[in-house]
């Protein structure tokens, strides 16, 4: 497995390989491994002779200051993960290699895609993520790339971006991989405190509950069935709980459109912000 920092070498790397006839596949991260990001590269492996995978903690998609302050770091252990996992390239470039010249700009609308949501809580999140996208796509130009159902505007936003610059990546979502309680794996589980890691599982309860109760209840009822349920433990703070259309995140307001139905949810548990969703009709 080769560690690359620098775009120039990267770049040199990537066109080598696609003049030898390998097709590559793209697995961005912002590092923190857990099994979710590893199965993204099992995927990657099994349909292309190369595997990239980037560790990018990038600073403009955070717009909360604290939250990149505390964002876990773990190169050594991740880059023992990839290894074993039989990644090839591993790109981890410092932050003045990718933003020498300070905050970029990208001219893309995203329509209502990246205003509501995570969009409405954390203002400039995706512009800062099709920034990041964007350039790694130029540096690797990966002929697939693998993202997560748990980030799942994210992965809307991004099939967005793809469709609208017309890249020449194919994009593949996989499942959320979930702990045996089925809290939804994500780095920022590792800054939950022990007691708060084993309530965490409410959030994935009242998915379930929730995926049970659909078309029974009215949606505006379940929602706020939902928010009561996550809110009655005091450790957890529900930033939102919606249920909307899975194509283009609009709120349903009856179960006329049911077979798309999403619910998707932001809460925090102490400090840590935790994101999950499910569909309900599946
Ligand atoms: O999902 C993530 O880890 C990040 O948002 C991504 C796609 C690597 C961009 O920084």
């Amino acid at each position: 497995m080769k560690v690359v920092t620098k775009i120039s070498e990267m770049t040199k790397a990537m066109l080598e390989e696609h003049r030898a006839g390998n097709s590559i596949g793209f697995v961005p991260t912002m590092g923190a491994l857990h099994a979710g990001h590893l199965s993204l590269v099992e995927k990657s492996r099994k349909s292309n002779r190369i595997t990239v995978c980037s560790i990018f903690v990038n600073p403009i998609q955070f717009n909360n200051k604290k939250d990149l302050e505390k964002y876990p770091r773990n190169l050594k252990e991740d880059l023992g993960l990839l290894d074993a996992a039989g990644c090839d390239y591993v790109f981890t470039p410092e932050t003045g290699e990718i933003y020498p010249a300070g905050m970029p700009v990208l001219d893309i609308k995203f329509g209502t895609l990246d205003k509501v949501l995570e969009g409405k809580f954390r203002p400039g999140h995706f512009k800062g993520v099709a920034i990041i996208v964007k350039k790694l796509f130029e540096i690797i130009s990966p002929d697939h790339a693998y993202f997560g159902l748990k980030d799942y505007q994210q992965l809307l936003v991004i099939r967005h971006l793809v469709s609208v610059l017309k890249l020449p990546v194919q994009i593949h979502s996989c499942p959320t991989f979930r702990e045996p309680d089925g809290l939804a794996m994500s780095s920022r589980n590792l800054r939950l405190t022990i007691g708060e890691r084993e309530m965490a599982s409410l959030i994935y309860e009242t998915l379930c509950k929730v995926k049970k109760k659909a078309g029974h209840l009215p949606v505006k009822e379940l929602r706020q069935w939902a928010i009561k349920k996550i809110n009655s433990n005091p450790a957890f703070s529900v930033e939102y709980f919606e249920i909307v259309n899975k194509y283009d995140l609009h709120s349903l307001q009856s179960w006329r459109e049911k077979e798309n139905a999403l619910a998707v949810t932001a809460v925090f548990l102490g400090d840590v912000r935790l994101i999950d969703n499910m569909e309900l009709f599946s």
